[in-house]
């Protein structure tokens, strides 16, 4: 007789082996293989010819746009595509404490109004969830408590036809399969509770969202498998010292990506923050050195953030380079093309680059504002007030154009800005213009050092490090 077979399951990247071994092959990660039974055994004999025919239809076809839950939080429901779509299933993941559970909390509060929603907690009791709800003003929403963290419980009680609108899982790594023999928040057992959660939503047509932890190196613990398995991924981040929390758009089966949702924590939960880019504007101090307010996307929204840059002479044998909010490669290259193309020289100088307010920029379009407010630091001048910057740099020191340019100077209209830096359209491209904003258009690096109030670089002339 064949014995039971068990597998070998890396918890970091869900990859399976059948030895176990003190590194995963696939992911790299140390001590994360876990011997687990598998769930199910492959069906065997997948040619012997018993499936069923599959329907084939034309790609031209009558589709009905699908109709959606709105939350009544607009945030949210932006970064959802225009709110909840019945039948799909959402994962919300974050640091432990960064405010999920407040944040679903308010959701299906609400939603409340609109449909009927079920809170599963599996990590507090019924009356820690209460408690929370009075904080939020919302002890009398028509939410269904409950706190379990049995699948085949959960299965049972939602497995009724047309009764249940929205379902939170808080959170997926509590839950558990009772045929399995692994732990809960192992891959298998994950896995399989949001299999089994995923399938019975479409069948029934109610909207599963799934609360996930995410590990310290920023994955969903686990279940990077889960995010295939999902309609949307959202995630909620920010910095535990700010009050401020991005709810960003990963994926999205029925909307765009890469929108985000801004909310303020405060003593009564999670507040909308309509206008981000006065939020993040708010601490400016206006004439100092080694700052810059770049003009950036955020999905579909413009967004004004502050850029901090400071240079100070270094003790170390290798300077040291720290960014907060933005990509250090990206750093790396910008003071490569500043004292390649530019003969700013940073060597031999600490730099720290700070995007204020805890946003994460992900767009090159910054690029320009960095290297602004960095030169700004070495000179110790401010970038000229009421100046918004913004344009991609390549290698060689060009400026490059960016999207969306008007869109960038309306905003910074909007806001009080009167001056802004920006590429030179490319081509055929339209110049961006907004009657309020006087445009200085650059094409090279080299043209933004004198706007700082620096005398221009030749490449033969000292470097400017030694002269400033
Ligand atoms: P929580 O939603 O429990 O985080 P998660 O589910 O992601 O682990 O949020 C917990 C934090 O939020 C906690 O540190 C307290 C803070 N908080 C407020 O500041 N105001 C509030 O009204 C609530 C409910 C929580
Ligand atoms: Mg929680």
């Amino acid at each position: 007789m064949a014995k039971p077979s068990t597998c070998f399951v890396c918890q970091s990247c869900g990859a399976s082996s059948s030895k176990w071994t003190g590194k995963c092959d696939s992911c790299g990660e140390w001590n994360t293989i876990v011997e687990e039974t598998p769930a199910e055994s492959a069906p065997k004999g997948l040619g012997s010819g018993r499936g069923r025919k599959v329907k084939l239809v034309g790609l031209a076809g009558e589709s009905r746009p699908a109709p959606r839950f709105e939350t009544g939080i607009a945030e949210f429901d932006r970064v959802c595509g225009g709110g909840l779509v019945p039948g799909s299933a959402i994962l919300v993941g974050g640091d432990p404490g960064i405010g999920k559970s407040t944040l679903l909390l308010q959701v299906v509060g609400g939603l409340a109004a609109r449909t009927s929603c079920i809170y599963v907690s599996g990590e507090e009791s019924i009356e820690q969830v209460r408690m929370r709800a009075e904080r939020l003003g919302l002890s009398s929403a028509n939410v269904a408590l409950a706190a379990a963290t049995s699948i085949r419980d959960l299965i049972t009680t939602l497995d009724v036809p047309d009764s249940t609108g929205v379902v939170v899982i808080d959170s997926i790594q509590t839950m558990f399969v009772d045929s399995l023999d692994s732990a809960p928040g192992t891959v298998a057992q994950v896995r399989t509770s949001a299999q089994e959660l995923i399938r019975l939503a479409k069948r029934r047509g109610f909207v599963v969202i799934l609360v996930g932890h995410v590990t310290k190196e920023g994955a969903i613990a686990g279940p990077r498998v889960l995010e295939h398995m999902v309609d949307s991924v959202l995630y909620f981040e920010g910095d535990r010292g700010h009050q401020f929390r991005i709810l960003r758009g990963i994926k999205n089966r029925f909307g765009a990506t890469d929108e985000i949702g801004v909310f303020e924590m405060t003593g009564e939960g999670l507040v909308e923050v309509a206008n981000p880019s006065a939020l993040f504007l708010a601490q400016r101090r206006g004439d100092v050195s080694g700052a810059a307010v770049f003009a950036g996307i955020e999905g579909s929204r413009p967004v004004l953030v502050e850029i901090q840059a400071l240079v100070a002479p270094s003790a170390l044998a290798t300077p040291r380079r720290a960014v907060v909010g933005w990509d250090s490669s990206r750093l790396a290259m910008i003071l490569a093309v500043l004292e390649a193309r530019c003969g700013v020289s940073l060597s031999g100088r600490d730099v720290y680059l700070n995007v204020a307010g805890g946003l994460r920029i992900n767009e090159p379009a910054a690029d320009l504002a960095v290297a602004a407010a960095l030169l700004s630091a070495v000179a110790d001048r401010p970038v000229p007030g009421d100046t918004v910057v913004f344009g991609e740099i390549g290698l060689s020191g060009e400026v490059r154009g960016v999207g969306q340019p008007d869109l960038r100077l309306k905003e910074a209209a909007k806001l009080g800005f009167h001056t802004a830096f920006s590429p030179k359209p490319a081509g055929k491209q339209k110049a961006a213009s907004v009657p309020e904003i006087n445009v200085t258009m650059l094409e090279h690096l080299g043209d933004l050092i004198p706007l700082i109030g620096l005398p221009a670089q030749a490449d033969e002339s000292p470097r400017m490090a030694d002269a400033v």
